[in-house]
């Protein structure tokens, strides 16, 4: 199947010559949820913003739903609703109008019917003729997504839905998009929490200054983390792995070293057991050395970061 986004090279160069995004290049299946995660700053925003016509792309190609976003703009914002990251609600009118107000806006038809599902569906129907202003902040969030829905999108954009609310209300939010996933929606949100995009997203985009450093199931990217890798080098360069080491994992890197990746939560990491066997099979060390994966360090940097900012917050 097509994705439904395809996104190839996209580039954009603010007016003040400033780079926020390097050449991003990203598939979005139809009925996936993706988390773009990053820190502050690292052009999460700007990429949905390209999307929709916010900002305009610097160079590269977007199609969504097979309409090119810069030929076929119409035809392409039409299937996106977009939450934005800052709340932007008419706080004196009432719910209803404001949501069929949003469909009005993309020219669609009126669709009584359709609005009510919507707001049955976010348990927004009872508040239905309360005005904004009267409504907690998990309602006026789901408002925003209600008017995002309205006109029936096929794909939902939430920027950093749960951004600064507190523990409560970010349960909520999951449960809302939960549900919204569950009705085939397309959704990519962003956020700076590791544990919102392991939370809701089937795959993960790290993001980071402009450029998309990885994209990876969930399930796989959690188990990644937490992991290190040991390499053993020997005095001279293995051929085979010995059978005792090959059944504890130990496999053979391209330039002839042992190498062990091991989960540094575990109690036992089994690094003495190893260092034995490759003494019983008559092996000799040269070397050794243990670096995190990759990905890890992305996640420390943004953690370190994310905390730093909780800190400053508080
Ligand atoms: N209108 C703009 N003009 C110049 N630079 C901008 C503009 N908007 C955003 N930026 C810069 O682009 C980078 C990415 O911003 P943004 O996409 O908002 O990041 P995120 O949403 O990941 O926090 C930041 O360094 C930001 O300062
Ligand atoms: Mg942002």
């Amino acid at each position: 199947m097509a994705p439904i986004i395809s996104i190839k090279g996209l580039e954009k160069t603010y007016d003040n010559g400033f780079q926020a995004l390097k050449g991003v290049d990203l598939d979005i299946e139809e009925g996936e949820v993706i988390a773009l995660l990053g820190p502050n700053g690292a052009g999460k925003s700007t990429l949905l913003n390209c999307l929709v016509g916010i900002a305009n792309k610097t160079a590269g190609t977007v199609t969504v739903g097979g309409h090119d976003i810069t030929r076929d703009f119409r035809k392409a914002r039409e299937m996106i609703g977009l939450v934005p990251q800052e709340m932007s609600v008419e706080v004196f009118e009432k719910v209803i109008n404001t949501v069929k107000f949003s469909r009005g806006l993309f020219g669609k038809p009126q669709d009584d019917a359709r609005i009510e599902r919507i707001l049955k569906d976010l348990t927004l129907w009872d508040k239905k003729d309360n005005r904004i202003r009267e409504l907690s902040g998990g309602m006026k969030r789901r408002v925003m997504i209600a008017k995002a829905l309205s006109h029936e999108p096929r794909v939902l954009f939430l920027d950093e839905p749960t951004a600064g609310v507190d523990v409560e209300l970010r349960k909520e939010m999951w449960e809302v998009m939960s549900e919204l996933k569950k009705s085939g929606v397309t959704i990519i949100l962003t956020t700076h929490y590791i544990e919102e995009a392991e939370a809701m997203a089937d795959r993960v985009g790290v993001i980071s200054k402009g450029e998309l450093l990885l994209v990876e199931e969930t399930d796989t990217l959690m188990k990644s983390l937490g992991k290190k890798v040991l390499e053993i080098e020997l005095d001279s360069p293995a051929t085979e792995v010995p059978p005792a080491l090959a059944e504890k994992g130990v496999e053979l890197s391209p330039s002839g070293k042992l190498v062990y990746t091991y989960d540094t939560a575990a109690e036992q990491t089994g690094i003495t057991d190893i260092l034995a066997d490759i003494r019983s099979a008559g092996l000799r060390l040269a070397d050794l050395s243990t670096k995190q994966s990759s990905l890890e360090d992305i996640f420390v940097d943004l953690v370190t970061q994310q905390k730093s900012e909780e800190e400053d917050a508080a």
